[in-house]
């Protein structure tokens, strides 16, 4: 992958995505930023009607996935960017437990929030409760009508946002 340097630093995009709308937002901000990505693999599959049923199951409940063990170590990074789907208002299992595990491993931190339309802002601020930290910035998303070209827009501009001014 590129090697960052728009972002005076290193910058990894961390993100699960069940059906793919998180994934192109995230595509979008590590393309903007020239970042690595991790895509967060949960260990139980969560397509068709059972997996959708476990995954509600998981959110109701507030229950962190079991994740396989991730590629990249965030704290070789200056900034780790974070996204997850919005599961009952509030962050997906996956990133639960991704973030539960990698608390105290996490730099300078930046959160996005994909919904379909309720809750987005509120996963972004669980998101900083369960990293322990302040985010350098949030974008909640909702995506009524699916990921439109104004919403890559909007990804890409907050991408440029987290870029510190250069001296
Ligand atoms: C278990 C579960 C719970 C969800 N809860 C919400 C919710 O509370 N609010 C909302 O707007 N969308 C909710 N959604 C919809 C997703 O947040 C939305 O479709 C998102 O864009 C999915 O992203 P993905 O394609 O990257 O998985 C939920 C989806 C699932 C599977």
């Amino acid at each position: 992958m590129a090697d960052g340097k728009a972002t005076n630093g290193k910058t990894l995009v961390v993100f699960f995505s069940r059906t793919g709308k998180v994934r192109r937002v995230a595509e979008a901000i590590a393309d903007e930023l020239g970042a690595d990505v991790e895509e967060i693999v949960d260990t139980r599959d969560r397509r068709g009607p059972f997996g959708l049923l476990s995954a509600a199951r998981d959110a109701v409940l507030r229950r962190a996935a079991r994740i396989e063990e991730p590629a990249h170590d965030p704290a070789d990074y200056d900034l780790v960017v974070i996204g997850t789907p919005v599961w009952a208002w509030s962050v997906s299992a996956p990133v639960r437990a991704y973030l539960q595990r990698e608390r105290e491993r996490l730099p300078e931190v930046a959160f996005f929030a994909v919904a379909r339309g309720q809750g987005p802002a509120r996963a972004v601020r669980v998101m900083g409760v369960l990293a322990g930290k302040e985010p350098r910035a949030g974008l909640p998303i909702r995506r009524i009508y699916g990921v439109r070209r104004s919403t890559l827009e909007r990804a890409r501009r907050f991408a440029r946002g987290l870029i510190p001014p250069q001296q």
